[in-house]
């Protein structure tokens, strides 16, 4: 019987024993709006986060470094938890990230000595007691090493033996309770699950998810590395076991429709806002939002759903966290569990990508 809950379909992590929602919420732009360039705090947020329960979406996915370093998404998250009570933190999935450093709430910016980020034994642990008083809660259900932690030459900065067993240590100590790989290549997720075999207490102490950038108009962004490609990533991930959870699943909000090629001077959002206009609006990039608009219209929905819909016919990806900054996003987003797409709107989506890509 297919896992579900309030209606929306659940999927196991990988090969773990861990179930996430479908559609998840993506907290990179959730904080204190009025200092760390968030889109999003408190008031609106907990709106959200009440419809998300409802609406059966319980995989929500922060970071202690989110906007500006503050650690302000945690914090909305934490106080949310805070304000509903035990039974609620218990439905929810929290899924963070350690590696960046953080400073203090309101401080605009701040110094740091090499020990204070990272993958060093001092450091998890620092950082993890900091996300769990953040996030006002004693586990944390699926921990993510946010960076791969090399230099510029391609070397580890800390023995991964040391990082990985400071991981697992946290699963000991109940603070954490599945671990994660994000920004990691093909190669590099290989061998952390090696390192983990070595160090792991036993054979379940194992990367569960990684999380990249992965969506319809960057699909070799996932694999990570200059040259990388989505088919070898993916059966990377299957081999080793991790469920894909891709970031930037709506290319930052150019696959819901909003950004034009006709209207770019008049759009609002995030984009513009980041700065970002160079990366996303590209020729290519915007042709093929035209053809997957169309794709989208004959078949009655929105783009962010058929951008949605796509990750999700792919049974390797565990769920899908785009970034929700207001509560119509949220309601837009779960639909997309309710698409189908055919082979042969898969082949189509491929054709459009092809014919205006150049993939
Ligand atoms: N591991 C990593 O290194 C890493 C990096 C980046 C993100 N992440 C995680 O991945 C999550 C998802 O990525 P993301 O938030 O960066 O990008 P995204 O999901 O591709 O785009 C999110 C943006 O799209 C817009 N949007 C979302 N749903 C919409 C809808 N239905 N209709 C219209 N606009 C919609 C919003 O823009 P406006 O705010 O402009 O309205 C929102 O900020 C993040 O929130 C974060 O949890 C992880």
């Amino acid at each position: 019987m297919a896992e579900e809950f309030r209606g929306m379909p659940c999927r196991r992590v990988g090969n773990s024993g861990l179930f996430v929602s479908a559609i998840g919420l993506g907290m990179w732009k959730w904080g204190d709006p009025l200092y760390d360039g968030s889109r999003i705090g408190d008031h609106e947020g907990f709106e959200v986060f009440d419809r998300a329960l409802e609406l059966g979406v319980f995989h929500w996915d922060t970071a202690c470094s989110y906007n500006l370093g503050s650690g302000n998404s945690e914090r909305v998250m934490g106080r949310y938890f805070a304000s509903r009570g035990r039974s609620v933190r218990e439905q929810v999935v929290v899924a963070t990230k350690i590696h960046n450093p953080v400073r203090e709430e309101h401080a605009m910016q701040a110094d740091f000595t090499p020990n204070q980020l990272g993958a060093s034994r001092a450091y998890i642990r620092f950082a993890v007691d900091k996300c769990l008083q953040r996030l006002q809660t004693d586990y944390i259900d699926l921990l993510y090493l946010h960076q791969n932690g090399m230099d510029e030459e391609g070397n580890y900065r800390v023995p991964p033996e040391e990082t990985w067993g400071a991981f697992d240590d946290l699963v000991t100590q109940g603070k954490v309770h599945y671990l994660a790989v994000s920004n990691h290549s093909a190669g590099q997720m290989k061998h952390v699950v090696g390192v983990m075999k070595q160090v792991g207490k036993d054979v379940s102490r194992r990367i569960v998810a990684v999380q990249n950038r992965y969506n319809l108009l960057e699909r070799d962004q996932v694999a990570c590395e200059e040259g990388g490609k989505e088919a070898s990533f993916l059966k990377a991930a299957e081999k080793a076991g991790a469920g894909m959870v891709p970031f930037y699943p709506l290319a930052s909000g150019l696959l819901t429709g909003r950004y034009r090629k006709g209207g770019l001077d008049s759009v609002s959002g995030r984009i513009i806002d980041d700065g970002t206009q160079a990366e996303f609006f590209t020729d290519a990039n915007l042709r093929a939002v035209e053809g997957l608009m169309g794709m989208a219209g004959e078949k009655g929905i929105s783009l962010a759903q058929l951008a949605i819909a796509w990750l999700l016919a792919n049974a390797q990806v565990s769920s899908v966290i785009a970034g929700v900054t207001k509560m119509e996003h949220l309601e837009d987003n779960v639909q997309a569990t309710q698409v189908v797409l055919s082979e042969e709107d898969l082949k189509r989506i491929d054709e459009v990508l092809e014919e205006e890509k150049g993939e």
